[in-house]
C-alpha cells in the first residue's frame, strides 16, 4: 500500500523466501517479494524501498548467468540484508569472493560464536555465548568485500555474520527466517528498526486503505461476489460492503452439499447481521439431480464445477449491469515463484474461484486480499468484527459433502452425514480441540455393516472420521485423539444418529492419503 514504508525482498528462489515476508509482516512492516529477474533499476526507482533483502537461492554466484540483482541496488543508499545466496551475491558484487564445496557445505543446525565487536543488528543475541542458527549452503564466502567486517563465525562458515556498518549492508550465511534459528525474528526486528521502519502496517491501516482503493477502483459500478461461507470470500465481502455498500450483491450458491445449518448461518449472518444484498440460490435439486447415480470422484467434481459456474452466471446476470467480480484471492496465490528447472523461468499461480467467468462475462476483478497471508485475512476479519467462531472455521471444500460421500450420493446418506458430522464437531469443540485441528469432518462410507442394538440386529452405514493437522493442506498428519475421545465420539454418533452402526477413525497422513476421501 503506497504511503507506507516499503521493503523489497528480491527472490533468488529459496524454498523459504515466503517466511521472510511472514517475519516482516509480524513486525507490521509492509513488504513485497519479487523475483530477481523482474527487478531492474527502473523497478527499484518506482518501488522506492526503504530497505532491501536479498533472499537465499539454489544457484552459485560463479555460474555463467548467475542470478543477480540490478547493480543499482548497491547504490540506492538504503540498508541491505543478504541471506545465504543473498550474502554471496553481496560479496561477489562488492569485491569479495565465494567458493564452492571443499567440504564446507553446511545443512541444518549450526552454532555461531560472536567476534569481539558488537553489531547493532545482533542486539539481543549472544547473551549466553553462542546462538543456534539454521544453515543450508553448499558454497561459502572465502573473502569478504572491502568495508565489511566479521561479527559471527560458525565452524564451517568463518563469515557467518558480516556487515559494512557505514553503509548498513548486512550479510548472513544462515537463514534467520526459519524457526530453527530461534533468535531470527529478533534479527529481523533489529534490521527494520535500524532501517527506520515505523511498524505502522497494521490491520486497521490496511482496512482503511483497502476501502479507499476499492472505492477508487469501482466508482459507482456494481460488484458481484460469490460467497461460499469460507473465511476468504466472507472477509472480502464484508470489506467491500463496507467500502461501497449496496453496490455489492453477494451470490451464495447452495448446492445441497453443505453441512448442517450452514446455509441458514451464512444467510442470517450476511443478510440480517451485515444487511448485505444477498441472493440465496437454493439449487440443491439441480445439483443433486445431476449427481444421481454418479460415483466417480472426478465426474462428481466436474459436474459440480460446471453447474456452479452456470448457476453463478445466471444469478450474476440477474443482478444486472455488474462490472466487477470480487474474489478472495490471497498473497500466496499471486507470488511469482522463481524456477530454475527449465521451462518458463517464472510461474504465476493464479486462483480463480469461478474459473473463466470474468473473461466470459467481461468482468473486472476486485481482489482486496491480494496482499495478505491467510492469518492476516483472519486478523482483518477480526478487525471487521466477524465473529471469532466464524473466522476460525476449518476449511470446507467447494464440492462440499459430495467428496465425503464416496460412491453414489443420496439424500438419505447426506442427511446421515450432516447429523454425524455435527455430533463429531460438537465433540471436538466440547473437548477444546477445535483450534488445535486444521480440519476435521465425517465421511459416510459406501457400505453397510451388521451390528446389534438392544436385542435387535442392525444393518446400517459405517462412518469414517478424519482430523488432521497441517499448515497449508499440502501435507498433513492425522490428529492423535485419545482412545477415550474416540470411544466416546463413536458411542455418541451411533446413539444420536439413526442409520449408523459403526465408526472408524482414519489415521492416514498426507501423503500417502489426501485429506478428503475423494
Ligand atoms: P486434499 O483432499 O486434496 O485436500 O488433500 C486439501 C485441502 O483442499 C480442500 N479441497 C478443496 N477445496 N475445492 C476447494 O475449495 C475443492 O475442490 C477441494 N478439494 C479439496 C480440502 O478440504 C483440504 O482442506
Amino acid at each position: 500500500m503506497t504511503h507506507h514504508d516499503r521493503l523489497l525482498i528480491i527472490d533468488f528462489g529459496s524454498q523459504v523466501t515466503q517466511l521472510i515476508a511472514r517475519r516482516l509482516r509480524e513486525l507490521n512492516v509492509y513488504c513485497e517479494i519479487h523475483p530477481y529477474n523482474r527487478v531492474d533499476d527502473a523497478f527499484l526507482k518506482a518501488f522506492a524501498p526503504k530497505a532491501v533483502i536479498l533472499s537465499g537461492g539454489p544457484a552459485s554466484v560463479y555460474w555463467e548467468n548467475a542470478p543477480m540483482p540490478p547493480a543499482g541496488v548497491f547504490s540506492m543508499g538504503v540498508p541491505l540484508l543478504g541471506i545465504c545466496y543473498g550474502q554471496q551475491v553481496m560479496m561477489h558484487s562488492l569485491g569479495g569472493h565465494v567458493e564452492g564445496g571443499h567440504g564446507t557445505a553446511e545443512f541444518g543446525r549450526a552454532f555461531v560464536t560472536p567476534t569481539a565487536d558488537r553489531l547493532p543488528l545482533l542486539e539481543g543475541w549472544f547473551e549466553a555465548g553462542t546462538e543456534q542458527v539454521w544453515m543450508s549452503h553448499g558454497d561459502h564466502v572465502s573473502k569478504i568485500a572491502p568495508g565489511f567486517q566479521v561479527y559471527g563465525t560458525s565452524p564451517n562458515a568463518p563469515f557467518a555474520i558480516t556487515a559494512d556498518v557505514a553503509r548498513q549492508f548486512y550479510a548472513v550465511q544462515f537463514h534467520p527466517e526459519v524457526h530453527h534459528t530461534p533468535k531470527g525474528a529478533q534479527l529481523y526486528e533489529n534490521f527494520v528498526r535500524l532501517a527506520g521502519f515505523k511498524g505502522d502496517w497494521t490491520m486497521g491501516a490496511y482496512r482503511e486503505e483497502a476501502i479507499r482503493k476499492i472505492r477508487e477502483q469501482v466508482g459507482d459500478q456494481k460488484v458481484i461476489c460469490g460467497l461460499s461461507g469460507g473465511v476468504d470470500s466472507s472477509v472480502a465481502a464484508v470489506l467491500i460492503h463496507e467500502a461501497i455498500g449496496d453496490q455489492l450483491t453477494c451470490v451464495f450458491v447452495d448446492h445441497g452439499l453443505l453441512r448442517l445449518g450452514e446455509a441458514e448461518q451464512v444467510v442470517t449472518m450476511f443478510r440480517d447481521h451485515y444487511n448485505m444484498p444477498l441472493i440465496h440460490a437454493d439449487e440443491s435439486a439441480l445439483f443433486l439431480g445431476a449427481l444421481e447415480g454418479v460415483s466417480d470422484p472426478e465426474v462428481k467434481r466436474k459436474t459440480i464445477g460446471r453447474l456452479f459456474i452456470d448457476v453463478f452466471q445466471k444469478h450474476a446476470t440477474a443482478v444486472g449491469g455488474a462490472k466487477f467480480l470480487a474474489q478472495g484471492t490471497l498473497y500466496p496465490d499471486v507470488i511469482e515463484s522463481v524456477s530454475f528447472s527449465g521451462g518458463p523461468s517464472v510461474t504465476i499461480k493464479s486462483h480463480h474461484n469461478v474459473g473463466g467467468l470474468p473473461e466470459k462475462m467481461g468482468l473486472k476483478l476486485v481482489e482486496p486480499l491480494r496482499e495478505l497471508f491467510k492469518d492476516e485475512v483472519r486478523a482483518l476479519g477480526r478487525e471487521l468484527g466477524l465473529p471469532p467462531s466464524f473466522i476460525g472455521r476449518h476449511p470446507f471444500p467447494g464440492p462440499g459433502l459430495a467428496i465425503r460421500c464416496p460412491g453414489e450420493i443420496t439424500s438419505e446418506k447426506l442427511d446421515i452425514l450432516r447429523k454425524a458430522d455435527a455430533v463429531y464437531i460438537d465433540q471436538i469443540r466440547r473437548h477444546g480441540l477445535y483450534d488445535d485441528i486444521w480440519q476435521a469432518f465425517a465421511a459416510i462410507l459406501p457400505m453397510k455393516t451388521v451390528g446389534v442394538m438392544g436385542d435387535g440386529r442392525t444393518y446400517d452405514y459405517a462412518l469414517a472420521l478424519r482430523a488432521v493437522t497441517s499448515v497449508d493442506g499440502m501435507t498433513a498428519d492425522y490428529y492423535p485423539f485419545t482412545h477415550e475421545f474416540l470411544g466416546e465420539t463413536a458411542t455418541r454418533i451411533i446413539n444420536e444418529v439413526k442409520g449408523v452402526n459403526r465408526v472408524f477413525y482414519d489415521c492416514t497422513s498426507k501423503p500417502p492419503g489426501t485429506i478428503e476421501l475423494e
